[in-house]
C-alpha cells in the first residue's frame, strides 16, 4: 500500500510524550490529583471556570436551538450565525462590510469547524503544491501540519525580543520568493504574547501589495489583552501595555489596509468553547470578492458546519463576556503571582525572567541555556511539574520554557514554586562544578 508523501510523518511517541505519559500513569498528574502540576493547560473546560448550565440551552430541542431540526445547506453558513459574527467586530469598533471590501459583513463571513478548517481552505485557495507561506516566529506549532496537508511549505521569519517583539520587516522581505503566496500573523501572538503594531501592520501590508500576497490573521486570542487601554475594542476593556499605542490591539478586519486580508478566529478561545467546533475566516480587502466566491465552492464540496451549533453561535457570542472575564482575572492573578516569585529570586542568582507580554494565555520564560531545554523539561517532570519546551514554538533549542497561565491558581504557584526549586538546584550544581 502506498501512502502520500505528506502523511510519512514520524508518528513515533517522542521520549519527551513517553516520559509524560509513563508518568501520568503511575497514578500522579490524574485529574484533581496533586502530584503532577500541569502549567501547559490549554483547554479551559478543565480549568475550574464556570460555565453556567444555560450554555447547552440553545442546543436542546427548545429556543434557538429549534431551528436545527432543518437542514438548511448554506456552503458559507447559516446568514443569522454569519451575522452574529459581525455583530462580534462591531463591538470591537469594526464597520459593517463597504463597497471597497473593508469592514464586515455577512456576505464576506465564512464558517468554518475550527480555525485549522480554514487555513485548510485557505492554502486552498492561494496555494499550488509547493508554493510558499511566510509564519514569523515562535508561534503557533500546527502551521507546519496544517501546510503539508495542503502540500504547501511554511517558511519561518524571525521574529525580534527587543523591550517587547517586533516583526523583522527586512527578515520577511528576504524571505519571499516567487513561490510566496501569503503571509500568516498570529495577532496576538501565541505564545509571545505580542499584538503587530498599527505601523508595523502599515509596512506589512505595503509589502504584501508589492509582491502580491495575502494576508492571514488569527485572532483567537485577541479579546485576551492584559492591562486597561487604549486600543478600540470590547466594551470590556482590554489591552494595551507600555509599549502599545490606539488600535494596536484592534482587529485586522477594520485596519483597513489595502491588501486581501483573511482574518480567522473562533470560539474554541473568544468563548473558552473548543468542544463546540465553531470557527471562521473573515475576507476583506482588494481581491475579497472573488476570493468568497472561490471559497464558497470549496466549503460547498465539504459542507462540514452542523446546524445545532450554527443555531447557537448568536447566543455564545454575546455570552463570551462572563467566561472572558473570569479567564482574564485568572491569567492576570498567574501573571502577578509569577512575577511577585520572579522578583523575590537574589539578583545574583537570577534563574528564571519573564519576556514582556501583552496578551494571551501564556507566558514564556527564560532560563540559563546550559542544556537542552528537553533535558530541563524531562528534569521538571521528575520533579512533579509539566511545562512546555520553547522548541515546540519555534524557539531555539536551549534557554526558553513556554508556562500556561490558564492552570488554577494554587496549581500555577505550587508549579512556578517547583520549577524555581528544580532550576535552583541545577545551578547549584553548576557553580560547584565550576568551582
Ligand atoms: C494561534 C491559534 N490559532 C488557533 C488555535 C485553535 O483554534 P481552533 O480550535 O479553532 O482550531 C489555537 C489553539 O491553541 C491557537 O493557539
Amino acid at each position: 500500500m502506498k501512502f502520500s508523501e505528506r502523511t510519512g510523518w514520524n508518528t513515533e511517541e517522542s521520549e519527551l510524550a513517553r516520559a509524560h505519559r509513563e508518568r501520568v500513569a503511575s497514578g500522579a498528574g490524574l485529574p484533581g490529583h496533586p502530584d503532577l502540576l500541569d502549567l501547559t493547560a490549554s483547554n479551559p473546560t478543565r480549568c475550574g471556570f464556570s460555565y453556567d448550565e444555560d450554555w447547552l440551552g440553545p442546543l436542546a430541542g427548545s429556543g434557538v436551538g429549534a431551528g436545527a431540526l432543518e437542514y438548511d445547506p448554506q456552503p458559507l453558513g447559516l446568514p443569522s450565525a454569519r451575522e452574529a459574527v459581525v455583530r462580534y467586530y462591531r463591538e470591537h469598533g469594526v464597520e459593517g462590510g463597504n463597497e471597497r471590501g473593508t469592514g464586515v459583513a455577512a456576505g464576506r463571513v465564512l464558517l468554518t469547524t475550527s480555525t485549522s478548517e480554514a487555513y485548510g481552505y485557505l492554502f486552498k485557495l492561494l496555494c499550488n503544491a509547493g508554493d510558499e507561506v511566510i509564519v514569523p516566529q515562535p508561534s503557533y506549532p500546527l502551521f507546519d501540519f496544517l501546510a503539508d496537508l495542503e502540500m504547501v511549505r511554511i517558511v519561518a521569519a524571525p521574529l525580534i525580543y527587543d523591550h517587547g517583539w517586533q516583526l523583522d520587516l527586512e527578515g520577511l522581505r528576504q524571505r519571499i520568493t516567487a513561490r510566496t503566496r501569503a503571509v500568516v500573523l498570529v495577532h496576538p501572538n501565541n505564545p509571545t504574547g505580542h499584538f503587530t503594531k498599527v505601523d508595523e501592520a502599515r509596512e506589512l501590508a505595503a509589502l504584501c501589495r508589492e509582491h502580491g500576497l495575502a494576508l492571514i490573521v488569527d485572532e483567537v486570542f485577541l479579546d485576551y489583552g492584559f492591562g486597561v487601554g487604549a486600543a478600540a475594542t470590547d466594551s470590556d476593556g482590554m489591552a494595551a501595555s507600555g509599549l502599545m499605542g490606539f488600535g494596536d490591539a484592534s482587529s485586522f478586519a477594520g485596519r483597513g489596509l489595502d491588501v486581501l486580508t483573511f482574518v480567522v478566529s473562533g470560539i474554541s478561545k473568544i468563548c473558552g468553547l473548543p468542544q463546540m467546533k465553531v470557527a471562521w475566516l473573515v475576507a476583506s480587502g482588494p481581491g475579497a470578492e472573488e476570493a468568497m466566491a472561490r471559497l464558497e465552492v470549496v466549503a460547498d464540496t465539504y459542507l462540514s458546519m452542523n446546524a445545532p451549533m450554527q443555531a447557537a453561535l448568536p447566543v455564545w457570542l454575546p455570552w463570551r463576556r462572563g467566561i472572558q472575564r473570569q479567564i482574564r482575572e485568572r491569567t492576570g492573578r498567574n501573571l502577578a503571582a509569577l512575577d511577585g516569585l520572579l522578583g523575590r529570586q537574589e539578583a545574583e542568582r537570577r534563574l528564571v525572567s519573564r519576556l514582556d507580554v501583552e496578551a494571551g494565555w501564556y507566558a514564556v520564560l527564560r532560563i540559563w541555556a546550559v542544556q537542552p531545554d528537553e533535558a530541563t523539561v524531562r528534569q521538571l517532570l521528575e520533579a512533579g511539574v509539566w511545562v512546555h519546551p520553547g522548541y515546540f514554538f519555534g524557539f531555539g533549542p536551549a534557554g526558553w520554557l513556554v508556562v500556561s497561565l490558564l492552570t488554577p491558581e494554587e496549581e500555577f504557584l505550587r508549579g512556578m514554586e517547583l520549577v524555581l526549586e528544580v532550576l535552583g538546584r541545577n545551578q547549584s550544581g553548576y557553580c560547584l562544578g565550576e568551582s
